[in-house]
């Protein structure tokens, strides 16, 4: 078996193929002057691609990763297929059809937050693009996705993982936490996760987002007074959430209070924001970060030995 990467997603792809113990083949990929991209199957791996299943890992985050996304499946179909006709007539120009065999690993699927329509006339684009990349491929792995209610009706299978359980082990480690904080609703059931695994406190917050970059928290008494704690979520952007739950928790005796989530988006200044507020940012690898200390490789080989037994694939 083997896992192939494009150009966003290739120390995961590595750390997914090293913990399935499967080779890893990276995708030639460049940029045009214009800012278009460009995909090519290696002539050595063509091989492989067709005689067992793959797994795709890539990132739809930011825009041009769908792009790359969507042309690596186009070619890996082709492939597949045996559409190898090609203008400068370079080796065979058609071979047999190899069958499915086709998975794609989202570590972070951008407009996964768009998973609802607020307002009339709105896309839901997180089935949107769930529905152009299930077009292109056998089953779908998606690591902490925000809201997976919204990919529930693609037409291929797809394996919800999640890192928090490495998340967890990681705050044990270098953390050891004596509670930890949902700072919304939303993130509740992936933080109580962790707190159950760690086996302490646990509470969330009930957050009302005013626009991109003002969140306001209902106040709550938190026993939070001389402890160690932890707010944890599915991701940071702005950080204006983390800022905000830990001022709270501060002012309620926090001693000590780090972020940790799955996607460090860490967008306009982030890092240098949330260091006022936290004693420490954890991350994991689903996006190039600077605090990326959690592999998210052994969430998504899980999601892969998922979809390999339901499709009844050997692995
Ligand atoms: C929202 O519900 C998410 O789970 C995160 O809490 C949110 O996206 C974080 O965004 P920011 O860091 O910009 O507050």
């Amino acid at each position: 078996m083997v896992v192939l990467s494009g150009s966003n997603s290739r120390s995961l792809a590595e750390q997914l193929a090293s913990t399935l113990n499967w080779q890893h083949h990276p995708l030639e990929t460049r940029r045009f002057p214009d800012s278009e991209g460009y995909i090519r199957i290696p002539s050595e791996v063509i091989q492989a691609v067709r005689s067992e299943p793959v797994v795709l890992v890539s990132n739809t985050f930011p825009d041009a990763g769908i792009v790359e996304t969507l042309l690596m499946l186009e070619a890996i179909n082709d492939v597949r297929r045996g559409n190898m006709d090609n203008l400068n007539q370079i080796g065979p120009q058609s071979m047999d059809d190899v069958g499915p065999g086709i998975l794609l690993a989202i570590p972070y699927f951008g407009y996964s937050r768009q998973d609802k329509r607020f307002k009339p006339g709105e896309a839901v684009s997180a089935k949107a693009i769930g529905h152009l990349l299930a077009s292109r491929c056998d089953g779908i792995i998606v690591f902490d996705l925000h809201a997976p209610s919204v990919l529930h009706d693609l037409p291929v299978p797809v394996a919800f993982t999640s890192a928090m359980p490495e998340l967890a082990m990681h705050l044990k480690e270098h953390v050891d936490p004596d509670f930890i904080l949902s700072p919304d609703k939303g993130a509740i059931e992936r933080a109580s996760a962790v707190a159950a695994t760690i086996d302490c406190e646990f509470s969330y917050l009930e957050k009302t987002r005013i626009d991109a970059h003002t969140i306001v928290h209902q106040a709550k008494d938190l026993d939070v007074d001389g402890k160690i704690v932890a707010i944890v979520d599915d991701m940071i952007a702005t950080g204006g959430t983390i800022c905000r739950a830990a001022e709270a928790l501060r002012s309620q005796g926090a001693i000590e209070v780090h972020a940790a989530c799955s996607h460090g988006l860490f967008t306009g200044g982030a890092i240098a924001r949330l260091i006022r507020y936290v004693d420490g940012v954890h991350a994991t690898s689903s996006l190039s970060n600077p605090r990326d200390v959690i592999s998210g490789g052994p969430a998504l080989a899980r999601g892969v030995k998922d979809l390999f037994e339901r499709l009844e694939w050997t692995i």
